[in-house]
């Protein structure tokens, strides 16, 4: 091959590179649930007879849940294309979206034409008790951590409400060194405790609009991790598709909003 040649054939390849790199930086959709959103009655949809005091009204039914999942995994996938991709599910609150996610990306790979070489991991980030943050995030699990070195990761869930417990845990997981940290979160609360962390994504409302109390941590982590979010949500307590309350709900297939009586029957203290 001429130098000439070899020189065409890098400038392509590189901006190859650069298109896709612009693409998976491009802002994706997400849905946002306004604030004066009513939800649906609890006997328009099938739930758990045990529950049926304990909830106020239902706010995503689950195949509204299962329909967005899809869509997720399919951005994800048309973003990374061929990369190798390492799945990191947040347990406990994220193994269900983390389940149907991997699913949806595995049928992907079935049918081409684009398939992600994946693998999947377990931590533990614990940062509630009852439904007020207490301000400590524990990360367990993080043994096997060495294993994201130089890989493309995906941090797989299920609520993004304050940001602290994302914005320690990614700063935690940088010290590993991978390729790309990306965030797959199917919630993201509207909420005035918001430390600023939130979705690089478009949607047809405007996005959280509460002044935050941004993290120093913030600029670098927005850089370095985009954030995929399945649903913005309103600020109140919910609780369904492996979201629990004091460990109770995961059992609930749709997400709906907890009432005081739920609040009040499912307590820490009572327990
Ligand atoms: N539900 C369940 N777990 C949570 C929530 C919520 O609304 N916010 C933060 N963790
Ligand atoms: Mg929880």
């Amino acid at each position: 091959m001429s130098a000439q040649d070899a020189a065409k054939r890098e400038t392509a390849a590189t901006s190859e590179v650069d298109a896709k790199r612009s693409r998976a930086d491009q802002p994706k959709p997400f849905v946002s649930i306004p604030d004066n959103f009513d939800g649906y009655a609890l006997d328009s949809f099938c739930i758990p007879k045990h529950y049926e005091d304990s909830l106020e009204r239902i706010l995503l039914p689950h195949g509204i849940i299962m329909d967005r999942v899809a869509k997720m995994a399919r951005d994800i996938v048309s973003d990374l294309e061929y990369e190798p991709l390492t799945c990191l599910c947040i347990l406990k609150g994220g193994h269900q979206f983390f389940a149907d996610l991997v699913d949806r990306i595995k049928m992907l790979n079935e049918s081409g034409p684009l398939s992600l070489p994946l693998r999947i991991d377990f931590i533990r980030a614990k940062s509630y008790e009852d439904d007020h943050s207490t301000g400590k995030v524990q990360i367990i699990g993080g043994d096997n951590m060495e294993s994201i070195r130089g890989r493309n990761v995906l941090i797989v869930e299920d609520m993004i409400d304050t940001g602290n417990t994302m914005v320690k845990l990614l700063a935690t997981l940088r010290e590993y060194e991978p390729k790309t940290l990306r965030v797959a979160s199917l919630f993201v609360k509207r909420t005035p405790l918001s430390n600023g962390y939130k979705p690089h994504c478009t949607s047809d409302r405007p996005s959280n609009t509460y002044p935050t109390r941004a993290s120093p941590l913030l600029p670098l982590l927005m850089s370095t991790a985009f954030l995929d979010t399945g649903f913005e949500v309103p600020n109140h307590f919910v609780v369904g598709y492996a979201l629990d309350y004091n460990e109770y709900f995961r059992d609930l297939p749709h997400v709906a909003i907890l009432n005081d009586t739920g609040k009040e029957k499912y307590k820490m203290s009572s327990h």
